[in-house]
């Protein structure tokens, strides 16, 4: 079982992670813990919970002890007594010694020691859980699953012929559904064809043997996704919000000029390198737009009105995702958290129609009557005036709230471009700095894939002929990621962790 304990910071003096915590004789719950140096043990009901459903506070008289036979143990101060299970013994020895670290003061040397016990040395032999991982020794070496998706799982490893560390997707079963199928095909051609620093790059593709149940994408590897850096109880800075928007824009700008969707902008399938350098990833749900255009895109809170009413779309979609994804960096929890397609409906609309009454007037765009005369039947939220009510941490910054604004407009038609957003003034610092000229790009050809019928022998056809290959990086790749402009080498440079709030004294 991995460690779960997801983040020591040995400089900041916490550790957090998952324990449980018993609630009554019968009943476990698990909660998300926070410890710091202050001896106080926040514990969430959720990782992205903003207030914790409980405190205990530690005194030099708690005493912290662990059950010898089990993975757990109590804490114990003044008449009341805890009792918590981690995951595993390791796990709960690792806790034990930060509960008495934090009670004995010495939480920084506890953090430290066990933040290095908890860096993961690389296994010398595959873990049991890679057991099923199809890979070949002489090309490839596992380290550690850093992701599960909806189609399976992704782990780190290193590319042992162009050594450089990678990350390896398994989609298991991959041609047990057709419709499945076609959409891998679709993003395997898309990844290798699609070339911009701000989009993940694939190395390989491989398939298990001839029957090709299931694929290997190989791709460059990355620290972490915007989710967790958005949940890591750190909270952004503006300038880390203005750098990571920037990005996002050239990565869909590039997308959208190869007339590339990508439909499923999350803070999940955002990328992101200890330089804060951000790809997009995930192309499962990309598709061009020249095609036949499906209802089931973009996970449901990140989905634009258009999407949810069931009208024709395009690359505004992906404009709208983009907002949302603004509005959750600065806030810390999700914009319009809706509970399905209606509950979803109802946030959105009755916020813009509080904020702009007059974007949801028109709804032309609707094209379904019944649809309408839900939007229209919504009532506006009456806790809102403006932008600033609905994200109130980005009040202090009349740009940012109108560049969120302008993303958020209710009908497509009025949402910038991704190259229009670039121009906006709450990126004027980002595009000084780093350029803001258009790479290079040609729509891309699916139309082989999407000529294909649903059939099985033929879309294996497609991609034994043309996308199962390996792409080696160029040797750049060791010292800079991937093959950068001149535009990216300045962004390498640029680490907004050191910059200020002050978007609004950088513009014009
Ligand atoms: N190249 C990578 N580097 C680091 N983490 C990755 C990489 N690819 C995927 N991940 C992690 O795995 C998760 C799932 O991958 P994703 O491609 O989004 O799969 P799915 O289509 O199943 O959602 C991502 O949210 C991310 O946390
Ligand atoms: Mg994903």
């Amino acid at each position: 079982m991995s460690s779960q304990i997801t983040h020591v910071n040995a400089s900041e003096h916490t550790i957090e992670g998952w324990l449980r915590k018993r609630s009554s004789v019968f009943t476990w719950r698990r909660y998300f813990v926070s410890l710091n140096e202050k001896r106080v043990v926040n514990y969430y009901a959720r990782l992205d919970a903003r207030q914790p459903v409980g405190t205990i506070r530690l005194s030099r008289r708690t005493k912290v002890s662990l059950d010898p036979k089990k993975e757990g143990g109590l804490i114990v101060h003044g008449e009341k007594t805890v009792r918590f299970a981690a995951e595993s013994r390791r796990d709960a020895v690792l806790w034990k010694e930060m509960l008495q670290g934090a009670i004995a003061g010495t939480l920084l040397e506890a953090t430290a020691r066990v933040a290095s016990d908890t860096a993961d040395p690389p296994p010398k032999s595959p873990p049991e859980e890679f057991e099923d991982f199809f890979f070949d020794p002489s090309c490839y070496a596992l380290s550690k699953a850093i992701g599960r998706g909806s189609y399976g799982l992704v782990v780190s490893g290193r590319d042992l012929r162009a050594e450089l560390p990678c990350a390896i997707k398994k989609i298991g079963n991959a041609f047990a559904d057709l419709v499945d199928a076609k959409r891998i095909v679709r993003e395997i051609r898309l990844m290798h064809r699609l070339s911009h620093p701000n989009l993940l790059r694939i190395y390989d593709c491989y398939a298990n043997g001839l029957d090709f149940d299931e694929i290997y994408i190989v791709t460059e590897l990355l620290q972490t996704d915007l989710h967790d850096v958005i949940y890591a109880r750190r909270p952004l800075s503006r300038a880390h919000v203005q750098f990571f928007c920037y990005q996002l824009l050239r990565g869909l700008e590039h997308m959208h000029a190869a007339g590339v969707l990508h439909r499923d902008v999350k803070p999940g399938n955002i990328l992101l390198n200890e330089k804060c350098e951000l790809k997009l990833c995930d192309f499962g749900l990309a598709r061009c737009l020249t095609t036949d255009m499906t209802e089931y895109v973009v996970t449901r809170w990140y989905r634009a009105p258009e999407l949810l009413l069931s009208s024709s779309y395009d690359g505004a979609v992906d404009l709208w995702s983009l907002g949302c994804v603004v509005a959750e960096m600065v806030e810390r929890r999700p914009l319009f958290g809706g509970r399905d397609v209606i509950d979803q409906i109802r946030r959105v609309a009755s916020a813009v129609k509080a904020v702009r009454p007059r974007d949801v007037a028109q709804l032309a765009f609707v094209t379904n009557h019944k649809a309408r005369a839900y939007v229209m039947s919504i009532e506006a939220n009456e806790h809102y005036d403006s932008w600033a009510d609905v994200v109130p941490k980005l009040s202090d910054s009349k740009t940012g709230l109108d560049f969120l604004s302008s993303l958020l407009r209710f009908d497509p038609a009025n949402r910038p471009s991704a190259s229009r957003a670039l121009k906006h003034p709450f990126l004027y610092s980002m595009v000084q700095e780093l350029g803001n000229a258009a790479t290079k790009t040609a729509p891309v050809d699916l139309a082989d894939i999407e000529r294909c019928p649903l059939d099985r022998a033929a879309l294996q056809q497609i991609l034994r002929l043309n996308d199962l290959r390996y792409t080696p990086p160029p040797a750049a790749i060791n010292n800079n990621n991937n093959n950068p402009s001149d535009d990216d080498a300045a962004a390498a440079d640029q680490h907004p962790a050191t910059d200020n709030n002050g978007d609004e004294q950088k513009n014009p």
